[in-house]
């Protein structure tokens, strides 16, 4: 799929901008500060209704404006889709799809799919679980739109959840507010036990291209692989060492086990007051060869593996999203790499349906990628054509 035209309105810092995209590769120049990221942010929203910088919407709302609206006009085959969110800082956000209200705002997932590659990724490979979580779990919504339900059904049962073991810190046991707790555990472990289950699935489904990818890029042939560890299994997370990885994707496997370890870890958690296991504590062993790539591979190691994450993800949502050809948007990724890198990611990027670069300088981008050039400057756009 491709995008073909976006409007936004009050988005970031862009009062109003109107940008018609080509089928191809689009270059979006400008100095720092102006908008490149902004416009990229906007695409790869409506791809996942999430944003690759922050959590949450409010951010992208203009300062001192009290909605934003994102338009895109995309178009898959020969059919086109016309979808409209509107960001609220007041009030619930609304979609509209084909100019028909959506009944839910996670009904636009699905239309537009788009990954994107920018130095932040680094964070996938280096830091904390976190990172990897969000970047799995974008994935799995553009592939499975209707997984974005179960997310936000997941994140509503943990908040309850912990708000019931905080105030049940100092209750007795037998008493009925933990018998409440029981069936928050049901609700947690059926929707916990789904999440669990598509990531390890995924992560199965993801490894053939990454190592396809990771061996385009660099010329070592290191054989990256990425494993499950989960909280399920151990609650020692911290250590890099430890090898408790999930063996099977297998629901009712998942859910015995979650159900046991709720048991086990009662108590530290009344202790606590906060839910010690689950998807949200769940982390990806991201591996090069036998090696951890978190706290062992070289920094250029860790850009090589960032990128193989995201262009493998690119083949998947390729293969297997009802959209087709994910947008690719490479956000400010030619300056930081060395001029072998820059070669073989512009010929593995440069016949996709659309891929959108955007750079302070343009002739950081290889001249084989070159392009309609979108010249951004203060939330304002011109076009030339060289
Ligand atoms: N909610 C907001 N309201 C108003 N302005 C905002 C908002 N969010 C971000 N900005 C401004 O948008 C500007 C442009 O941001 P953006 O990240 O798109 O720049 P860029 O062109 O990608 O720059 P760089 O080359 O440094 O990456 C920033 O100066 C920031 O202050
Ligand atoms: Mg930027």
């Amino acid at each position: 799929m491709h995008v073909k035209h976006l409007t936004l309105s009050n988005f970031r810092n862009y009062q109003t901008v109107e940008l018609a995209l080509n089928q191809g590769i689009n270059l979006l120049v400008g100095k720092n500060g102006q908008g490149k990221t902004n416009l990229a942010e906007a695409i790869f929203y409506a791809a996942t209704l999430s944003s690759h910088r922050v959590s949450g919407y409010l951010p992208l709302i203009k300062q001192g404006e009290s909605k934003a609206i994102i338009r895109i006009l995309a178009r898959f085959d020969d059919r086109e889709n016309l979808l409209e969110l509107e960001l609220n800082t007041q009030g619930s956000n609304r979609a509209r799809i084909n100019k028909s209200d959506a009944t839910r705002v996670r009904d636009v997932l699905g239309y537009v799919n788009a990954v994107i590659f920018s130095p932040e990724d680094l964070d996938i490979v280096k830091r904390d679980p976190s990172n990897r979580r969000a970047f799995i779990d974008e994935l799995i919504v553009q592939l499975t739109p209707r997984m974005a339900g179960v997310y936000s059904d997941y994140e509503r049962v943990l908040k309850q959840r912990n708000t019931l073991l905080k105030s049940a810190r100092n209750i007795p046991a037998g008493s009925s507010s933990l018998s409440t707790l029981d069936s928050w555990d049901q609700s947690l472990v059926r929707i916990g036990s789904e999440i669990i289950s598509a990531r390890f699935d995924i992560t199965a489904r993801l490894s053939p291209h990454l190592q396809e990818a990771y061996s385009a890029i660099a010329d070592e042939k290191n054989d990256p692989s990425v494993k499950l560890r989960s909280s399920l299994l151990s609650n020692d997370l911290e250590s890099e060492t430890s090898v408790e990885f999930l063996e099977s994707g297998n629901r009712e496997e998942i859910e015995n086990l979650f159900q046991e370890r709720l048991k086990e870890v009662r108590t530290k958690e009344l202790e606590r007051g906060v839910t010690l296991v689950g998807p949200h504590r769940d982390d990806l062993l991201l591996l090069l060869g036998t090696l951890p790539a978190k706290g062992y591979i070289s920094h250029g190691e860790s850009w090589s593996y960032a990128l193989a994450l995201k262009l493998a993800s690119a083949e998947l949502i390729r293969k297997e999203a009802r959209a087709g050809d994910p947008v690719l948007i490479l956000d400010d990724v030619f300056a930081e790499l060395d001029s072998t890198r820059r070669s073989r990611l512009a010929a593995l990027v440069s016949h996709n349906e659309q891929v959108i670069i955007t750079a302070a300088v343009a002739e950081d981008v290889p001249s084989e990628l070159s392009a309609t050039r979108f010249y951004v400057k203060a939330g304002a756009l011109e076009v030339s054509d060289d």
